[in-house]
């Protein structure tokens, strides 16, 4: 089983990334990570505690990392996910109070330490935590097996959801996705190019009616799918962090290739863009794997056979 970090912003589709990761029994879970992004650190950690107590595990544990971007003032995204991001699906719910000890950028460290070119980082929030992890201890951090993040566009460029040119996890903290971009690491990029096209429409949540998850997915993506619907005019929301799990248990869901992509970090109208080589203007070496298409229906057919599989009990 692959060994896996899931790093964090809980968040809507976060939650279902989670449920996609530990029900596909595919993945050996190390630990979960929890960064500021969507609604601050201390919510997120909250709400991954519920997700975990959702799914009845305790195999292992979400630790708390960064509550603050690098560099920025923290940004979060309310209208998409609520308030409490989780539009309010678990709102009754309570955890237990008390975290580990351990930060969640030492946590990455010490994994990545103890199996050496075996663990997979999937980031799906900011990028804060990986930075810090890597300012801390450059050489361990090479030893990561992969690393494949939510973030940015890269071909749509004027299409991004947080300015025109910027996605929201690149924009949440560009200073900390530069250090990632740049860090020697193998870089997979699951942008919003391919996220978008990963859609879950009202139908699609029907299919999952009388299974475990039906109640939550339905409720979770409530406010989401109201946010996509006064924009695009369509009841459903994007996939954008269950894909992103889906690539690590399927690689061949996306067509990649090599480009050398960097992150604009002082743009007044293009912070957080992350801006792709295509014709090698720049003569640098390629250092990240971006995603050129999706099989976007084999993805959503993978989601809803992964989370109807739990019956309700
Ligand atoms: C990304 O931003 C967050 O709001 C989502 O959880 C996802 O990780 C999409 O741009
Ligand atoms: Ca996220």
């Amino acid at each position: 089983m692959e060994k896996i970090i899931l790093d964090v912003d809980t968040g809507i589709d976060d939650a279902l990334a989670i449920i996609l990761a530990e029900e596909s029994g595919q993945l050996d879970i190390l630990g979960i990570t929890a960064v500021n992004g969507n609604v601050p650190v201390d919510t997120v950690m909250t709400n991954t505690k519920k997700m975990i107590q959702l799914m009845k595990q305790d195999s292992y544990t979400v630790y708390r990392g960064a509550s603050r971007p690098l560099v920025r003032d923290a940004f979060h995204e309310f209208l998409v996910h609520g308030r409490d991001g989780l539009g309010g699906a678990l709102a009754g719910m309570e955890v237990e109070p008390g975290d580990p000890q351990l930060f969640a950028p030492d946590f990455i460290i010490e994994q990545v330490k103890k199996y050496p070119g075996e663990v997979t980082l999937i980031m799906v929030g900011p990028l804060t935590n990986l930075a810090l992890a890597i300012q801390k201890a450059p050489e361990a951090l090479k030893k990561v097996k992969q690393v494949v993040i939510m973030g940015g566009l890269v071909q749509k460029a004027g299409f991004g959801n947080t300015l025109p040119t910027s996605e929201f996890n690149i924009f949440a903290d560009a200073e900390a996705a530069r250090i990632v971009f740049h860090a020697g690491l193998p870089v997979k990029l699951i942008s919003l190019d391919v996220t978008t096209q990963t859609f879950l429409t009202r139908e699609h949540i029907e299919q999952l009616k009388g299974t475990y998850y039906y109640d939550f997915v339905l409720k979770s993506t409530e406010i989401y799918r109201k946010y996509t619907k006064e924009k695009l005019g369509m009841d459903g929301c994007a996939l954008h962090d269950p894909l992103t799990v889906g690539v690590v248990l399927d690689p061949t869901l996306v067509k990649t290739a090599k480009y050398y992509v960097d992150v604009e970090t002082k743009g007044e109208l293009s912070y957080g863009q992350t801006i792709c080589d295509f014709r090698n203007l720049l003569k640098k070496e390629p250092n990240v794997e971006i995603c050129l298409d999706v099989d976007a229906e084999r993805f959503v057919e993978m989601f809803l056979k992964v989370l109807g599989k739990k019956e309700v009990r």
